[in-house]
């Protein structure tokens, strides 16, 4: 008898037929966000499940699934996953690292663009039929070439925005839990690690590129957007929560910082309201990673994973390798 696996979200049809040919699959075409109790209620019995970032998969879910060996989380991104407490069921965990680094790099730069020079907020005023003349003034931005980028989280994703200022003649600073190897801040355009403190002061653009974690909630808060300059662009692409979006909002709104583009929100998809009355915010629906082959990519390396962990093989990707037997 095949293993039972549940994908928890709406997926490619090829990863079904993929999955298929290993599991017997229950899938979600249909997209429901299942709710906690419905989501126990679906993976009762399964030995794997392919989620994303919506399925919350606590201690006290993972308790009531004795049957469960293998999650496989379809992001880099792994914060809706206790992995303490699967490691303690003896539950594998795998996520989907690297195939997303360079498409991710990409939307910190449009987004980044999109807001220092003001790309959105001048379109809806485009579209809204105001533009009768030019002015030598209507939506001044700021500079992106030439400007110092402060990048706080330079893991793979992290340098891969790094590189990409090198065509900008930028000058980067970093923050980071670790200090990169002399050779990897060189290839990141020569980064400079500084202080937390130290790169919110002197940046003029800040993309946030770090893991979600107890530790890193709201690493950016009032306190931290009041030392940024008045005229500094900050962008998140990370995780909701890494920014305090109450805080960022009130600076928005009295231009204590010049702008901001964001791509995730604290309880997203119920993003705080207020940022919709802001003319100085550029907002994306947690979208970084989605290009076409990225997102193929991603979900078969989640599939990667699920086929081997419940194949008693390594996943390639297992985050929690204690659990791993043979
Ligand atoms: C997306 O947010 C991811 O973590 O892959």
């Amino acid at each position: 008898m095949k293993p039972a696996i549940l994908i928890a979200r709406a997926i490619f049809p090829e990863i079904i037929e993929r999955l298929s040919g290993y599991f017997d699959v229950e899938s979600n075409q249909e997209d429901i966000i299942f709710t906690a109790p419905e989501l126990l209620a679906k993976l009762k019995g399964k030995q794997g499940v392919l989620c994303t970032a919506s399925a919350r998969l606590n201690a006290e879910l993972l308790a009531q699934l004795p049957a469960l060996k293998m999650v496989a989380n379809m992001a880099v991104g792994y914060d809706n996953l206790d992995l303490p407490a699967c490691t303690a069921r003896g539950v594998m965990a795998s996520n989907t690292p690297d195939v997303l680094n360079e498409t991710t790099a990409d939307f910190a730069w449009a987004l980044l663009m999109a807001t220092a020079r003001r790309v959105t907020e001048s379109e809806h005023w485009l579209r809204a039929g105001k533009w009768n003349k030019w002015s030598y003034d209507a939506f001044l931005g700021a500079d992106i070439h030439g400007a110092t980028l402060g990048i706080i989280g330079m893991g793979r994703i992290g340098q891969a925005v790094a590189r990409r200022s090198m065509g900008f003649d930028m000058r980067v600073v970093y923050h980071n839990r670790s200090r990169l190897t002399d050779q990897q801040e060189s290839y990141a355009n020569n980064a400079v690690y500084v202080s937390k403190e130290e790169l919110l002061k002197t940046a003029d653009h800040v993309i946030l590129v770090l893991p979600y974690s107890t530790e890193t909630h709201h690493t950016i808060g009032a306190a931290e957007l009041l030392m940024m300059k008045p005229s500094a662009t900050l962008v998140n692409l990370a995780r909701g929560g890494i920014v305090d979006d109450v805080a960022l909002i009130a600076a928005l709104r009295q231009q204590k910082i010049a702008a901001a583009g964001l791509d995730v929100f604290e309880n997203e998809p119920k993003f705080h309201p207020d940022f919709l009355t802001l003319k100085n915010v550029v907002l994306t629906p947690h979208i970084a990673s989605a290009s076409e082959a990225t997102r193929r990519a991603m979900a078969n390396c989640a599939a990667d994973n699920l086929i081997a962990g419940l194949s008693h093989q390594r996943p390639p990707n297992l985050l929690n390798p204690a659990v791993f037997v043979n």
